[in-house]
């Protein structure tokens, strides 16, 4: 983050305290940049621990066979949700899709990385080619958090997320919800998730998982129930 971008980030605060306790310690937390210093056995994670412990009990609830990651980066969630199918003895594997390809990526044991737009057809197709045969499939969106691109992402890949699974959509606590308000980062995952669901009433917001009281994905637990 850049100096202006920390200085937006003092001002929009400032101007946009808090409404309560819990948007008060999402704020803290979220500001402190700690979510880029969380680790899992060495691998950094860009995630909320409270995030990462529902990933897990959904992984237990659901017995995934895939699951379908929009933006490595340096790969620790994609280490993280490999982990869990070891520690859980499933037969699972992560895909995961970037634009760039960074160094020193987790080794590919469970992992298979995709190169490119996950908005591209053409990736969609191999993502697609790749998951075939896989009932149980788990997608995450977590790559441009601008509100286009993830609803061009929900419209794409919606449509892989099995009965009873999850569309996760990430970072919905952007353009204030609560974080980054006012000057903020303009539309972003919470207002695609307005747009997507009234045309797609086989997905409903699980609030059962934000039981943890903060999540960095609120109203972005997406279960398909039809
Ligand atoms: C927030 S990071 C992902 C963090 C990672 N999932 C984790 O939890 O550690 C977002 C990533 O999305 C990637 N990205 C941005 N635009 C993208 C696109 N159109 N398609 C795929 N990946 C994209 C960026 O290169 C960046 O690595």
């Amino acid at each position: 983050m850049n100096f202006f971008r920390i200085i937006k980030a003092r001002i929009s605060r400032f101007l946009n305290p808090p409404k309560n306790i819990e948007d008060e310690f999402h704020s803290k937390y979220y500001y402190s940049k700690i979510w880029a210093n969380t680790y899992f056995m060495g691998k950094n994670v860009f995630k909320c621990p409270n995030d990462l412990w529902t990933y897990q009990e959904i992984f237990w609830d659901l017995k995934p066979d895939v699951i379908i990651e929009c933006g490595t980066f340096k790969g620790g969630s994609a280490h993280y949700y490999a982990k869990l199918f070891d520690i859980m003895d499933l037969d699972g594997i992560v895909i995961t899709i970037d634009v760039y390809a960074m160094p020193d990526l987790p080794k590919p044991d469970r992992i298979v990385y995709v190169s490119g737009s996950s908005i591209s057809p053409e990736i969609f197709e191999k993502v697609k080619e790749l998951a075939k045969g896989r009932k149980k499939v788990i997608v995450v969106l977590d790559s441009d958090h601008s509100k286009e691109h993830v609803l061009k992402e929900m419209e794409l890949y919606h449509t892989l997320v099995s009965k009873d699974s999850y569309l996760i959509v990430e970072d919905s606590n952007l353009n204030g919800h609560p974080v980054h308000s006012g000057w903020g980062t303009g539309p972003g995952p919470m207002e695609a998730i307005n747009e997507f669901l009234p045309n797609h009433p086989e997905f409903e917001i699980d609030k059962t998982r934000e039981k943890f009281l903060m999540s960095f994905n609120p109203n972005g637990y997406l279960k398909k129930i039809k």
